[in-house]
């Protein structure tokens, strides 16, 4: 059976990307996938002092094995200020630190959601410019907005949406 690692970009225990995070990831059947959570995974703030001194954290291995023994990615990333959340940002230089090819050529379905109408845009588009240099092979791209409007009961609402993502899923599967 194919393996996916789900996570979102985000360490908030309530995070809205997560939750859409897990739905894409129970859209996905006949597929093992693997819920991760970044406060499972932290990490000291990213200094090249700091990894001159001590080296590199061990949960920053960890996270890039995962990644690396999985067969898809779907990530959904917070929007802070436009961009990347911090914790999402750190993982990812500690991890480039030790592998420049973070994302190892796996299909990745990218997303994110926010409260607003935007639905995390703004990261979307850093993110599908930058990943593609780490050997991201983006698949799909899904952005959520108005979360509270669109998303209940642990799955999307709106039936565009939905269906929108449902489609992307096939689409990322077939390519698993
Ligand atoms: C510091 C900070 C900056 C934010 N900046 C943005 C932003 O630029 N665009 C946006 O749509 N939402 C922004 N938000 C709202 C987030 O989208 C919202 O907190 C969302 O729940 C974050 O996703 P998460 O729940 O998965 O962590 C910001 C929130 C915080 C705390």
């Amino acid at each position: 059976m194919k393996k996916v690692i789900a996570f979102a970009g985000s360490n908030s225990k309530s995070s809205i990307n997560k939750q859409l995070a897990v739905y894409a990831g129970s859209l996905l059947e006949g597929v093992e996938v693997n819920i991760l959570d970044l406060n499972d995974f932290e990490l000291p703030l990213f200094g090249v002092d700091l990894e001159a001194e001590k080296g590199i954290p061990e949960k920053a291995h960890e996270f890039l094995d995962l990644i690396k023994n999985s067969d898809g990615i779907i990530l959904s990333l917070a929007e802070h200020n436009g961009a990347y959340s911090t914790a999402f940002k750190n993982l990812f230089d500690w991890m480039s630190r030790i592998e420049s090819k973070t994302f190892f050529g796996k299909p990745m379905l990218l997303m994110a959601t926010s409260p607003g109408g935007r639905g995390g845009k703004s990261v979307l588009e850093i993110a599908r410019g930058r990943f593609p240099f780490h050997n991201a092979q983006i698949v799909e791209v899904f952005s959520l907005p108005f979360f509270g409007d669109h998303f209940s009961d642990n799955k999307i609402s709106e039936a565009g949406f939905n269906s929108d993502l449902i489609k992307k899923i096939e689409t990322f599967k077939n390519v698993l």
